[in-house]
């Protein structure tokens, strides 16, 4: 893991246009700033799909369409602390449905975590942790004869182009069975006032979850990154629909990475793309959707229209 990582880096940093994977932000103290930017009140994401599990819990169930005899599998993609899935499972529960809950993350910490809270809440229920990438995760999930219902929540499918998302979604259809689900939470499409915020939340947490990616490097690959001299721009093209993330080298600067042996040279003002947080509408939903092997459902949106969960169907 650590050679992929010191490979991803090396590209990223080599390119005409420096960036880095968006996914190499988790690591234990990268999963602790995200807990604090969740808890942003710019960062309406959460609250805006908790608000769904909240209030409309009982759409969901009706979409999942399970009858109360027959098990099912609940896999649930990147669980983080399982605020919003926890709505969910506890009303499950409380109809007697037969099933069980299987969080996938790639953070231990995380599993861990969400597992000692699921044992006391919810001591009945069936819980089964999965420390994998989720590519490694969807590989085992077509022996199992019952129905799986697969979330991907928090539009952490955000994080990928259009067409890396259609790629992800036709290998997830590949790995479950015709009438299986996907619960997919997506954010939408609004306005910059509103989704600029979002990325540059005025205590810095953001900020600071974007320079860890430089932090990361340092700690695991030697490097001296000098955080001070990077900060944190987001973008948001509102016509795309898509956040970007830069982190822009303040003065013209050279770093060592010991790892790699090799150093790197900014310039005053250069950025390096750190992430996308794409913003969808029923339009590039459906095209995505299209080039899967699943159909459009249901849709579930909160109270202001920021966020939708979207029930789809394997064929
Ligand atoms: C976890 C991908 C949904 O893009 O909104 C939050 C990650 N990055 N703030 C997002 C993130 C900066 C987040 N997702």
């Amino acid at each position: 893991m650590i050679e992929q990582f010191r490979q991803d880096i090396e590209a990223g940093l080599s390119a005409a246009q420096k960036s880095l994977p968006s996914h190499y932000f988790y690591d234990v103290r990268g999963d602790e700033l995200f807990q604090q930017i969740m808890a942003m009140p710019e960062y309406y994401i959460t609250e805006a799909e908790d608000e769904i599990f909240r209030n409309k819990t009982q759409e969901i169930i009706d979409a999942l369409d399970v009858a109360e005899s027959n098990y099912f599998e609940i896999i649930e993609l990147g669980s983080g602390d399982g605020k919003k899935s926890k709505r969910l499972l506890r009303k499950l529960l409380d109809k007697g449905h037969d099933f069980t809950y299987q969080p996938v993350d790639i953070s231990k910490n995380i599993l861990d975590h969400l597992e000692k809270s699921l044992v006391t809440e919810m001591p009945d229920l069936d819980i089964n942790t999965t420390q994998a990438l989720y590519v490694d995760a969807l590989a085992g999930m077509k022996d199992t004869p019952h129905k799986i219902i697969v979330m991907f929540l928090g539009s952490s499918i955000g994080n990928l182009s259009d067409d890396e998302a259609t790629d992800f979604i036709y290998q997830l259809g590949a790995n479950i069975k015709p009438g299986d689900l996907l619960l997919l939470g997506v954010d939408l499409k609004k306005s910059r006032n509103i989704v600029l915020p979002a990325y540059n939340d005025a205590a810095g947490i953001t900020a600071r979850f974007n320079l860890n990616l430089l932090e990361r490097i340092n700690r695991e690959l030697g490097a001296n990154f000098v955080p001070d001299n990077f900060s944190h721009r987001p973008e948001y093209n509102e016509n795309e629909g898509i956040a970007y993330s830069f982190l822009v080298s303040t003065a013209e600067q050279s770093v060592y990475i010991k790892s790699l042996k090799k150093s790197f040279r900014f310039s005053e003002g250069e950025k390096i793309h750190t992430e996308i947080s794409r913003k969808y509408d029923e339009a590039t939903l459906k095209r995505i959707i299209a080039g899967t092997d699943f159909t459009l459902d249901r849709r579930i949106t909160d109270s202001n229209g920021y966020f939708a969960d979207y029930i789809l169907k394997r064929q």
